[in-house]
């Protein structure tokens, strides 16, 4: 696979990664703060991915597992801390989420399964690429929906 372009990463999960170190100021609710907090972890993980795939930092296996498995772990998270339908005049969610719980925890556990295969299998830059694709993929279809 050749390498990934980056207009094709911009397209990919606009406001997924970088950007986001202020948007918690002001969140009053702890619930909403803790579910940001763990968004922008997975958030942090994808940006070790991305500048990987950029070639702004050097293909490492190791290091993409290691982030991958990250992204694993926080997204493991995601449903319980949506779970219930807490709000804050900062936040990103939609009230759509709750209700169609069903298919945002669907859509929460289609990241969790490509970030752990990708924890477990990735070997080669072409792993690297085209699960960074899919995962960035998967961000995209729950925030398509579920955030403003
Ligand atoms: C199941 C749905 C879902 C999936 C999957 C998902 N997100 Fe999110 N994400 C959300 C929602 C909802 C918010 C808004 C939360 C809020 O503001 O209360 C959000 C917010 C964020 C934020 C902003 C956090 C902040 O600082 O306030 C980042 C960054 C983010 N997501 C990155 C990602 C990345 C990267 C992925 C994929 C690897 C991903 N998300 C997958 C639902 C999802």
């Amino acid at each position: 696979m050749k390498r990934v372009k980056a207009t094709v990463l911009a397209t990919l999960c606009l406001g997924c990664i970088g950007s986001v170190a202020l948007a918690h100021s002001g969140v009053k609710n702890p619930a909403v703060l803790a579910r940001m907090e763990n968004m922008k972890s997975i958030g942090a993980g994808m940006e070790v991915l991305s500048n990987m795939v950029k070639g702004k930092v050097a293909f490492d296996a190791a290091k993409a597992r290691a982030a991958a498995g990250d992204i694993a772990r926080h997204s493991t998270q995601t449903v319980a801390l949506f779970e219930a339908p807490e709000t804050d005049p900062k936040t990103e969610a939609k009230p759509l989420i709750w209700e169609r719980f069903d298919d945002f925890t669907t859509k929460a556990g289609a990241t969790e399964t490509l970030a752990i295969a990708l924890s477990q299998s990735l070997e080669t830059p072409d792993d690297l690429n085209a699960g960074f694709m899919q995962l960035g993929a998967s961000c995209k279809a729950c925030h398509r929906d579920y955030k403003d």
